[in-house]
């Protein structure tokens, strides 16, 4: 019985250690490019502060990654959600959404920060610092506001 023990767990090893040749590709574009959200709207320095920490890793072309997300399999799950979380919001290329599509976004942004849906719940389990705060979170819901109102009225 012992012997079988060993020899799953050998091959458990031998399949993790194999598995580490299989990497799914890294989402490491430059930061602040022409279309970031930061160069192309308002975004003072905490608010700036708030969105990388809590939501870059995900909704951007370049994630922080710590060293334990490149191992198999955290590296795909993380890709996974990186891929996903892009195609929802990607703030690298917010300069190039429309101004409704932006509006749409600031109010989901709102709405999805409030409800405590963002930033996930699996992210804040090693990403203390990401979590928000009721006051970062009225901060983010105020600045959605301001961003909104300021693309309406440069459409007067
Ligand atoms: C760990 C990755 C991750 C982080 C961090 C993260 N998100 Fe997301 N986000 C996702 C994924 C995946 C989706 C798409 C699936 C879903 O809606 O759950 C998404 C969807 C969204 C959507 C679209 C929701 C909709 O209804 O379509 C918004 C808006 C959003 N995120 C905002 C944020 C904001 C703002 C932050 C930071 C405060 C943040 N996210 C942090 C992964 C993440």
């Amino acid at each position: 019985m012992k012997k079988i023990i060993l020899i799953i767990l050998i091959l458990l090893l031998i399949l993790f250690a194999g598995a580490q040749f299989f990497q799914p590709e890294k989402n490491e574009g430059e930061r602040n490019i022409e279309t970031d959200l930061f160069q192309t709207a308002i975004v003072n320095d905490p608010i700036k502060a708030l969105f990388t920490a809590s939501c870059y890793d995900c909704h951007s072309n370049s994630t922080n990654y710590p060293w334990y997300s490149k191992v198999s399999p955290v590296s795909w799950y993380l890709f996974d959600h990186v891929k996903v979380g892009k195609e929802a919001l990607n703030f690298s290329e917010w300069g190039t959404y429309t101004d409704s599509e932006k509006i749409s976004q600031l109010v989901d942004i709102g709405e999805t920060v409030s409800d405590g849906e963002m930033p996930l719940k699996s992210f804040l389990i090693i990403h203390k610092e990401a979590k928000l705060s009721e006051e970062e979170i009225q901060k983010i819901v105020n600045w959605t506001e301001q961003e909104g109102m300021r693309i309406m009225e440069g459409n007067q």
